[in-house]
């Protein structure tokens, strides 16, 4: 049996995680995409970057080029198969398109170096609940030993969950817990909504005032609408290449992206009612959400058991996308390098917590680490930008070229109608999308970055 085959048998077996209904990819697609994305990040960013002209561009960039860009990476992963480089690689071989494959597994290692910090102060939260006033959110990110060690946690939590096999556990925990967490974000938004002086947060929210379009707001969008997606890095190839030939795979990605955009414009909801209400600033960077739910849950009746159950919820959310993000350079040492799946694992979870670890210290915990290296920015904050922006849109970029004009978008497109008919239709659509608006834009977006645009 070749590497490969021993993997797809893995995966079958439940090593990888096997979705045992037929919505088994809907359920992994979702549980990557819908995360800290949504609840942390999309919040702290909107409120960075001026409000509801912010979420105005970002709903924008999801439905014209996240969307289309997604079928793309479902298309790619089906057609061939295989994890993001031997996809490439099996598309053209011994090109340059497959060092494409490579950032996008090297972006993972990154993200997920910084996301899984995020993740062990979510987890951390779930015992704060119960000693509120204690430690503020800074005296909280700033104990060494605290964040390292719930960081460790939660990578190992991670290569627990993606070694000993998701097994229908994951699956049967996301059917129930993630309605579970809409439905108690929604008793959130009308609490939230109530609070006096919550008005004038909704209007910063959803009011947009479109003077403040500017080149940063749109990059921060686009940037937004690739991580909460989980797009620009191949992970939606990997999980495409488990979908079988049946599915229908623009149902199921519309679906996707639909509720990852509901489950961002909720959290929004709920933070910027509350945050006005409290007379906190929006601009308050990553710590925004730690400050407000905390400062939510203590007003509110039965708040403690409201705010453990929430922090539990939302720790699950970031497993579900904390397993997606290890799942790729894992994928790429079984299929590629021919490591056994166990190995690959806990040799990708160390590497992790090494390159994770100026990220835990940035927050205080070391001084030294906690200021601004480049652009205003401490290392975490840096980290997000190159890797969970900058990097994803460029893999976009590259990625949305090879699909559209190296595979070809006729292959592409044929693919997609590969359990829907009646997509032949809108091909010539999303031919043009694919092959034109998605790299030009994003390119034109990037320059950004230079200030030539
Ligand atoms: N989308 C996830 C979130 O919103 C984060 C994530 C998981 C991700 N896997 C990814 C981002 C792959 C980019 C690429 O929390």
């Amino acid at each position: 049996m070749t590497p490969r085959q021993e993997a797809r048998m893995s995966i079958n077996t439940g090593d990888r995680g096997q979705w045992s209904s037929k919505l088994g990819f809907i359920f992994a697609a979702a549980g990557s995409a819908i995360g800290l994305g949504n609840v942390w990040r999309f919040p702290y960013v909107t409120g960075l970057n001026g409000g509801a002209a912010f979420v105005f561009v970002y709903l924008i960039c999801v439905l014209v080029i996240g969307l289309p860009y997604l079928y793309a990476e479902l298309a790619l992963g089906r057609a061939v198969q295989k994890d993001p480089v031997g996809s490439i690689a099996s598309i053209k071989p011994k090109s340059a398109w497959i060092l494409v494959g490579g950032l996008g597994i090297i972006t993972g290692l990154f993200i997920l170096s910084y996301y899984a910090v995020i993740a062990g102060w979510t987890f951390g939260y779930i015992f704060k609940m119960f000693v509120p006033n204690h430690l503020t959110f800074n005296e909280f990110v700033a104990d060494p030993l605290l964040v390292i060690s719930l960081f460790a946690v939660f990578v190992i939590l991670t290569v627990l969950v993606v070694y000993g096999g998701v097994q229908g556990g994951i699956e049967r925990w996301a059917k129930i817990l993630m309605p579970v967490l809409f439905i108690l974000m929604l008793i959130l938004i009308i609490y939230a909504n109530f609070l006096p002086g919550s008005g004038r947060g909704l209007a910063f929210y959803l009011e947009p005032d479109f003077s403040k379009i500017n080149g940063q707001v749109i990059l921060a969008a686009l940037g937004q609408a690739f991580f909460s997606l989980s797009l620009g890095m191949g992970l939606m190839v990997t999980y495409g290449s488990y979908i079988s030939k049946e599915d229908n795979l623009i149902s199921s990605g519309l679906f996707v992206a639909l509720a990852d955009t509901v489950i961002a414009i909720m959290a929004g909801l709920i933070i910027f009612p509350a945050l006005f209400a409290m007379n906190q600033n929006p601009e308050a960077g990553p710590g925004l959400v730690f400050n407000v739910f905390p400062a939510i849950f203590q007003q509110m009746p039965m708040g403690t058991l409201v705010g453990v159950i929430f922090f539990i919820l939302l720790s699950i959310a970031a497993l579900t996308s904390t397993i997606s993000l290890l799942e790729v350079p894992t994928a790429y040492l079984v299929d590629e390098k021919g490591v056994a799946r166990k190995l690959a694992v806990w040799l990708v979870g160390i590497l992790v917590f090494l390159i994770g670890l100026p990220s835990a210290l940035s927050q205080g915990a070391i001084l030294g680490m906690s200021k601004p290296i480049a652009g205003g920015l401490e290392f975490l904050s840096l980290m997000d930008f190159v890797w969970g922006n900058i990097s994803l849109a460029f893999g976009a970029f590259l990625l949305s070229i090879f699909v559209g004009w190296v595979w070809g978008a006729r292959h592409a497109s044929e693919e997609l109608a590969t359990g829907n008919p009646s997509f032949r239709k809108w091909s010539p659509l999303w031919g043009f999308l694919i092959r034109f608006l998605c790299p030009v834009t994003i390119f034109i977006i990037l320059l950004n970055l230079f200030k030539i645009f």
